[in-house]
């Protein structure tokens, strides 16, 4: 692989890619703004962020607005409890069946690929009665089952699947009510766009590719969730201990925590909220999709139902050609567009923090590279 230095004979520190890496990726420049303004003194405290005792209220109110941000953006009621948790969205793939199911209970589960694959994993190796009720396998994950069309089991805790699929490209677009809880892993696309909470009882999202940095998970409960949780839990894995201890029970990952606040703060005072976030998410990804249809050099195989608004995947007709795709971005300044290791081909992520100016840039590089490599 040839890649060596994207913008070659740029010299400023400020002289910044475009990146579509898949996450972590690009945060919003004027967080980065802000937090390059608070590093050495935050708040008049005359120290760093990551130099507060996380027991100090300065922390504690970081965490605690945090909180009361996402439940007003996401138009919230007292009826969800909001976490920040640490393990990522992998430690969730344990968290939820331990806290929602015991030992033999059935849970069901729909499976679109890669992380839906690594959920039930784990969730299986917790000898649940688990079922995979519905799979886009058949179809090498190139749409999402019908959720109106699905048959969930008598007596099932709860129905688990991930709304956004980040290594292949698609995505589900609603939440219909069905008859059982609904958890869903939201982790590439939680607060990207407004979405109908009423039908949904558990959110999770690791927040390194819409809300921040990696090393906090964002987790939102419906309270009546947290009756039928088991009294012989670890207390470390017990939901309600995050809850009651208001995300502070041991050492939270205090900078990650503050980067999330920023962006919650961009979101709600920047841009105006959800529904503009997603007015500008929908347009990077029509932007993208438009120009991957209009050029032969460029298929993407994914359902257009389906198409995830975060993760574009496509090829091009051969392998060398994709390299010389990757390779050709990169040296004009374009990084992360390589697709999944176990896919090939190329994925491009359109996160909370890549600009629409950034996905033009990305979008008049293809048009160049698709006349320069017309009838290939
Ligand atoms: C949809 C989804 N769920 C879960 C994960 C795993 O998250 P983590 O690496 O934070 O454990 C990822 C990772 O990218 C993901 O995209």
């Amino acid at each position: 692989m040839k890649l060596t230095s994207p913008l070659p004979g740029k010299k400023s520190s400020l002289d910044r890619v475009l990146n579509f890496y898949p996450g972590p990726g690009a945060i919003p420049f004027p967080v980065l703004e802000r937090a390059h303004e608070e590093f050495f003194n935050f708040n008049g405290t005359g120290m760093s962020v990551m130099e507060l005792s996380h027991r100090s209220p300065q922390i504690q109110n970081i965490i605690d607005d945090s909180a009361e941000r996402i439940k007003r953006l996401m138009k919230l009621g007292d009826e969800f409890e909001v976490i920040f948790l640490q393990g990522g969205g992998s430690l969730q793939f344990l968290m939820v069946p331990m806290n929602f199911s015991g030992i033999g209970d059935r849970i069901d589960y729909i499976d679109t690929g890669y992380w839906a694959e690594k959920a039930i994993k784990a969730a299986k190796s917790l000898d649940r009665d688990l079922e995979v009720i519905a799979s886009s396998a058949d179809k090498d994950y190139t749409f999402v089952p019908d959720l109106n069309q699905i048959h969930i089991r008598k007596d099932t805790k709860y129905l688990h699947f991930c709304s956004n699929n980040t290594v292949v490209g698609t995505q589900f677009h609603q939440f219909p009510k069905l008859p059982v809880p609904i958890v869903v892993d939201m982790s590439s696309d939680f607060m990207s766009k407004v979405i109908d909470t009423t039908n949904l009882s558990c959110i999770y999202a690791h927040a390194q590719k819409n809300v921040g940095l990696s090393g906090v998970t964002v987790v939102l409960i419906r309270k009546e969730m947290l009756a039928g949780i088991s009294d012989n839990l670890p207390e470390l894995l017990d939901y309600r201990t995050h809850i009651k201890s208001r995300s502070n029970y041991h050492t939270p990952p205090c900078f990650s925590i503050y980067i999330t606040w920023q962006i919650l703060k961009w979101v709600e005072e920047d841009i105006g909220g959800l529904a503009e976030l997603e007015k500008i998410n929908h347009q990077k990804a029509e932007l993208l999709y438009q120009c991957i249809d209009s050029h032969h050099l460029y298929n993407c195989a994914i359902e257009k139902a389906s198409r995830s608004q975060m993760n574009a995947v496509f090829t091009l007709p051969t392998k060398e050609l994709t390299q010389q795709f990757i390779q050709a971005a990169f040296e004009a300044g374009i990084v992360g567009v390589k697709g999944h290791r176990t896919r090939g081909g190329c994925r491009v992520s359109l996160y909370n923090g890549v600009s629409l100016r950034a996905v033009e840039g990305l979008v008049e590089f293809m048009e160049r590279f698709a006349k320069k490599h017309k009838g290939k």
